[in-house]
């Protein structure tokens, strides 16, 4: 599918990714409209407001009658709305049920009978749950064990998703690495914003976990994936899941602080590492099939996210960090 004259859908466009992927869906020549219902405020979609092609629909994602006006003539969705992260779907697990699950589901059946092509929907690496070979990597083959409400919805509207993939209705499901990096929206709520911000602020930073992996991704990556997913010839991607990442960029907690460190040494003091047993999540994942089939190799790396990030607070340019609305919680 190529930009042309196509009208392309992003649910949860004024968030920390979507109002990223908005900007390069835009320069890319698509048409895009978003559904949102500003969670968080919508400061992040003022500047495409003026730019020719743009449309914004305030509304839910639950509701029938917004979805109808966002899927007018659109070609295609891609789905990044949702009550997001672990700790948000536990702390709201009604709400998340409601719009990871029952609006996912309603967005999916709407799209079809509004004749959309293809449907790309925002899922997580999260869903590998716990590695069971700790010096392993995990890839789309590997067996889902989500390990959170979160993941669970995650792993259930992938199968949704996938199972009715028919010619006319292309579905592809993208699991997303941890997100980092600048967005119009920043969230300081993921691990390595919220270290480095901490660590910017000289505030005491506490780690457990340290020897966790996880795999980290750029936002400008991420969204750049979502828009070769939505080009890409239909056969290439239909009906198929994508992890979205870098193998080279899966970190442990541990050397996550380092390179922060690096950048920021006088704070090494402020660190401390504690036993605790919350997050089980430990997976480190392999990223060959987007590269070797979509040719997808991640621009930017953990190391540049930081660097932005310290740049971004210590220049003003975010001025207030702690605000309550970079955060899911
Ligand atoms: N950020 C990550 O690290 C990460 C990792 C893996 C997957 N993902 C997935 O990517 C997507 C985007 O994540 P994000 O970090 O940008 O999240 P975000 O919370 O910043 O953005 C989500 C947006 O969805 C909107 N929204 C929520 N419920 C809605 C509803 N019922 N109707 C309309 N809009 C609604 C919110 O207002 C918000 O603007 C999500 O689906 C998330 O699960 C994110």
């Amino acid at each position: 599918m190529s930009s042309g004259d196509k009208l392309v859908l992003v649910t949860g466009g004024a968030g920390y990714i979507g109002s990223v992927l908005v900007e390069q869906l835009l320069d890319g020549g698509w048409s895009v409209r978003t559904i949102d219902k500003l969670m968080f405020g919508g400061d992040a979609l003022s500047s495409y407001l003026s730019r020719p092609g743009f449309e914004f629909v305030e509304g839910d994602i639950c509701n029938a009658d917004d979805l109808r006006l966002a899927l007018e003539g659109a070609d295609a969705v891609v789905h990044l709305a949702a009550i997001v992260g672990d700790p948000a779907c536990k702390k709201y697990p009604e709400l998340a049920v409601k719009t990871n699950k029952n609006g996912s589901e309603l967005l999916c059946e709407m799209a079809v009978q509004a004749g959309v092509n293809r449907f790309i929907f925002a899922s997580t690496c999260s869903n590998y749950g716990a590695m069971l070979q700790p010096d392993g990597y995990v890839d789309e083959t590997s067996p889902l064990s989500p390990v959170s409400l979160y993941a669970e919805l995650k792993v259930n509207f992938e199968k949704h998703l996938l199972q009715p993939n028919r010619d006319d209705f292309a579905t592809v499901c993208l699991r997303f690495a941890t997100a980092h990096g600048l967005s119009p929206r920043p969230r300081f709520d993921l691990t390595v914003n919220e270290f480095t911000r901490d660590l910017v602020l000289g505030k005491e930073l506490e780690i457990y976990g340290e020897q966790f992996w996880r795999p980290y991704c750029h936002t400008t990556d991420l969204a750049r994936a979502a828009v070769l997913a939505l080009e890409a010839d239909a056969t290439k991607v239909a009906g198929k899941a994508f992890n979205v990442g870098d193998t080279a960029e899966n970190y442990q907690k541990k050397t996550l602080v380092e390179l922060i460190l690096e950048r920021l040494p006088q704070m090494r003091e402020k660190v401390r590492y504690v036993e605790r047993s919350e997050d089980p999540r430990n997976y480190r994942v392999n990223f060959d099939r987007i590269n070797s089939e979509l040719r997808f190799k991640a621009k930017k790396t953990v190391a540049d996210g930081i660097s932005e990030y310290i740049l971004a607070i210590q220049s003003g340019q975010i001025k207030n960090p702690e605000d309550r609305r970079y955060t899911n919680l």
